[in-house]
């Protein structure tokens, strides 16, 4: 007997990605660097299916039928290249090696280009939804060579999440396309919970709501157009008490929000390709702000003075933070695809922007029910410049923008950081704005540098010589 597919490296995700395989019928191949791991996944969770556990990397391969699909579960960086480096060269013609770590996409675009010269496939496959996603359905995200998607597609798709009977997975484009677009995703993700806390926040100070209060709040909002998994988990996360303090959870915790950086190569990937995702910074830069323990205390030590919490707001309070939330993301998912869209065209990948809504619609840690929206509008035009002048988010944030407001003013005022908040209003204003005083920048660097500027009146670059033209004579 031999196994259709097979895991290497048996953490949490990958034992559930196998378990998940195995649930759906496929007999898996299973490989651990110790095999105690290996031994103890068939030992708690043979009876879920047929798994065929292999001691040595070459029994594991000799237990796979052609072409052989190998998923490579392990953590991102030296560690892929290791798994890699062992397993490339034991492969045959054909046979493919998929890694479903959090890859950079720049890795995965060099691993598939040595590998392709091998005649091997290599497909960077993001996967979103946690253990819990893996185990039951997560979304996922393949890329590498199209003609492997044939062989690898179909018992991809039938562990993915589904929407309506359909995968969450779809062949997002060749080599590295599936990692840059689960790399936005999680960008995405960290614009999302920032958005969040920043409401909740807001809430707490200015509402003077309790936490259990404000999980109801996300509760009944869950109900609505913010319906999604991250309101749901925020609002459990709010409603649980500390069993040792009887404090709510969220006030023994420290304020200090890690990350291993999938937000913060979302970031630097838009600066290389010049995308402004403002929405995704501000939330990586909040992370680091709440992290930079020596500036926090030096400035409260310091008394940095601010305005009191007055706990007035010209409206109210919990539908305007509603608006701004809604309003928000819709900018930081805007600015998101805007990077997908940026990235397909220089790397030649020829995403499609709709069906990358359609596949987080349900597994992954971004599903939301306004993606169907996002679907909806990509479907119409994959070329939409942004997604803010589809109809329906036109009208959204038109509708918010009052509330917007008044929630970015209330924050300022009564000095609570909103940073996803304003810049996403920012933004907005600055897309809508008929002139931008980019003009005044340009009037500079042409003043200090000889940079040049466009007129507005007829083509071509200009300089002015400052010193001699054009200034008319002031009186002193
Ligand atoms: C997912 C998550 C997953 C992981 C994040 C956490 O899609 O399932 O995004 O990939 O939980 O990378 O990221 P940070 O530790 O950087 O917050």
């Amino acid at each position: 007997q031999k196994a259709q597919i097979g895991v290497t490296g048996l953490a949490v995700m990958g034992r559930n990605l196998a378990r998940n395989f195995a649930r759906h019928g496929h007999t898996v191949a299973l490989h651990n660097r110790s095999y105690g791991r290996t031994k103890e996944l068939v030992e708690e969770f043979g009876h879920e299916g047929t798994f065929l556990p292999a001691e040595s990397a070459e029994q594991f391969v000799a237990s796979l039928e052609r072409p052989r699909r190998v998923v490579i579960m392990v953590k991102a960086g030296p560690a892929t290249d290791a798994v890699i480096d062992e397993f490339a060269p034991l492969l045959e013609e054909g046979d493919m090696l998929i890694d479903a770590g959090n890859a950079h996409y720049a890795d995965t675009r060099r691993r598939e280009a040595a590998l392709k010269a091998k005649g091997l496939h290599f497909v960077g496959a993001g996967v979103s939804g946690g253990e819990e996603g893996a185990l039951h359905g997560p979304s996922i995200m393949p890329g590498g060579p199209k003609e492997s998607y044939e062989a690898l597609g179909p018992l991809l798709e039938d562990i993915a999440a589904k929407v309506d009977g359909e995968p969450c997975c779809v062949h997002v484009g060749p080599d590295g396309a599936g990692h840059f677009v689960k790399m936005v995703h999680n960008g995405i993700e960290y614009a999302d919970m920032q958005l969040i806390a920043e409401a909740y926040d807001l809430l707490r100070q200015v509402g003077g709501h309790s936490p259990a209060e404000i999980a109801g709040i996300f509760t009944n909002w869950n109900e609505g157009r913010l319906g999604s998994y991250l309101i749901e988990i925020t609002a459990e996360v709010l409603k649980q008490v500390d069993a040792a303090t009887g404090k709510p959870f969220v006030d023994i915790v420290v304020d200090r929000a890690e990350q291993k950086g999938t937000g913060r190569w979302t970031v630097q990937a838009a600066l290389d390709l010049g995308v402004p995702v403002s929405g995704i910074a501000e939330s990586v830069f909040a992370r680091a702000i709440s992290g930079g323990v020596p500036e926090r205390t030096a400035a409260t030590d310091a008394g940095l003075p601010g305005p009191a919490v007055t706990g007035q707001h010209a409206g109210d309070l919990r539908a305007d933070v509603e608006q701004a939330l809604f309003a928000s993301k819709i900018v930081a998912y805007a600015q998101g695809f805007q990077q997908i869209q940026a990235a397909s065209k220089e790397y030649g990948w020829d995403i499609d922007p709709g069906a990358m809504a359609k596949i987080w619609r349900d597994g992954c840690i971004i599903r939301a029910k306004f993606l169907d929206f996002i679907k909806q509008a990509y479907d119409k035009n994959p070329t939409l410049p942004t997604l803010l002048v589809d109809q329906y988010f036109l009208d959204a944030v038109s509708g918010a923008q009052d509330a917007w407001r008044r929630v970015a003013v209330t924050a300022a005022q009564q000095g609570i950081p909103a940073p996803g908040f304003s810049s996403a209003l920012a933004y907005y204003d600055s897309l809508r704005a008929s002139r931008l005083p980019a003009a005044l920048i340009q009037g500079q660097r042409d003043f200090f540098g000889a940079h040049t500027y466009q007129r507005v009146d007829k083509p071509g670059s200009f300089h002015t010589l400052w010193a001699a033209e054009g200034r008319p004579e002031v009186d002193a």
